[in-house]
């Protein structure tokens, strides 16, 4: 009797423990996250187990594991990470009404494989006593000759840009988009090198005269203790282009449940949390990002930028086009 109950006991506990953790691999690189793991296991008692990397050494990792991945759940910066991650076979259609119910279908997989969690706009700062504004209005006028030697961006290793030119194919098609690109490349004031907050900081301190980043690096740049950020953010505003024939190139940041999952109701769970009321206000305005829900206000710091209105093509295209990107950029020699 005694040993039967020990073990039972035993598979109870063992039961109890595999369903109480979620393991996520996460491209994300922000302070919020922690807070916002805390919050769900203090809601749920699921611990949250990370693993931080690039999109593309987890999806490398999530192969090289195959069906023993204790991955339950991949979360990138772009959706370029998540079309890769699908396209490889590594994630699963989730089924959750309340992700379908709220997250709206340009900003997820046509399979259910991933959803967006929150927005992030791709965008041009200037200083501000800069004439760029009355000179630059859309993405295609970035490769007019007259800005030659005022772009500041980073590499085009970086997905953020790959999943621009992905749009810039989208609107204008592959030999537009080389020409664009190699327009832009003329017009760099640098090599292309450093992070979108080095690009802001740079024009803040002379060099160059339009920077491209993210809009939430802008929003973290704010009050930094890094002295030369907090200095160069006073100095400068966000302009949001438009394509000519869209709206400004937004981006986001998502996620899937992985193939083999081991924890899936876990995985959903924790990812229907994420793009909860409470996640969504923590993500905006912790992180300066912009909710996917529709009822969450963005932060005071991101509603001073302005409003504008989101690109019209679907976050699916940017991974259908990123391997073009990726060889237009090679061909048009951006670094
Ligand atoms: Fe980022």
């Amino acid at each position: 009797m005694f040993k039967k109950l020990t073990l039972s006991a035993l598979l109870l506990a063992g039961s109890l423990f595999a369903n109480s953790e979620v393991n996520v691999y996460s491209h994300r690189h922000y302070d919020t996250d922690k807070e916002l793991f805390k919050m769900f296991e203090d809601k749920t008692g699921i611990k949250v187990n990370v693993v931080k990397a690039d999109a593309s050494a987890l999806i490398k990792r999530m192969q090289s594991e195959g069906q023993n991945s204790p991955a339950d759940v991949l979360i990138t910066v772009d959706a370029g990470g998540l079309f890769q991650a699908k396209n490889q076979g590594l994630l699963q259609s989730i089924d959750s009404e309340y992700l379908i119910a709220n997250i709206p279908e340009k900003l997820r997989d046509k399979d259910n494989q991933w959803f967006a969690l929150t927005k992030r706009a791709r965008v041009v700062l200037h200083t501000l006593d800069s004439t760029v504004p009355n000179e630059l209005k859309t993405y295609e006028d970035l490769a007019d000759p007259k800005f030659k030697g005022k772009i500041m961006i980073r590499s085009s290793n970086n997905i953020y840009n790959q999943s621009l030119l992905a749009a810039v194919i989208a609107h204008h098609g592959e030999e537009y988009a080389l020409q664009w690109a190699k327009g832009v490349v003329a017009n760099m004031a640098k090599e292309p090198k450093g992070n979108d907050r080095y690009q802001v900081t740079a024009i803040a301190n002379g060099i160059g005269e339009i920077a491209i980043a993210n809009t939430y690096y802008v929003g973290q740049m704010v009050d930094n203790k890094d002295v030369a950020q907090a200095e160069a953010v006073k100095k400068v505003k966000i302009l949001f282009p438009k394509f000519e024939k869209g709206g400004t190139h937004i981006n986001v940041s998502g996620t899937g449940v992985a193939k083999y999952s081991p924890n899936k109701d876990n995985a959903i769970k924790f990812i229907e949390f994420l793009a909860s009321p409470d996640a969504q206000k923590l993500f905006a305005q912790a992180n300066f990002e912009y909710p996917v829900l529709q009822n969450i206000e963005a932060s005071d710091v991101v509603k001073s930028w302005g409003t504008f209105e989101d690109d019209t093509i679907s976050m699916n295209v940017l991974g259908e086009n990123n391997k073009l990107a990726v060889k237009i950029f090679d061909q048009a020699n951006w670094k």
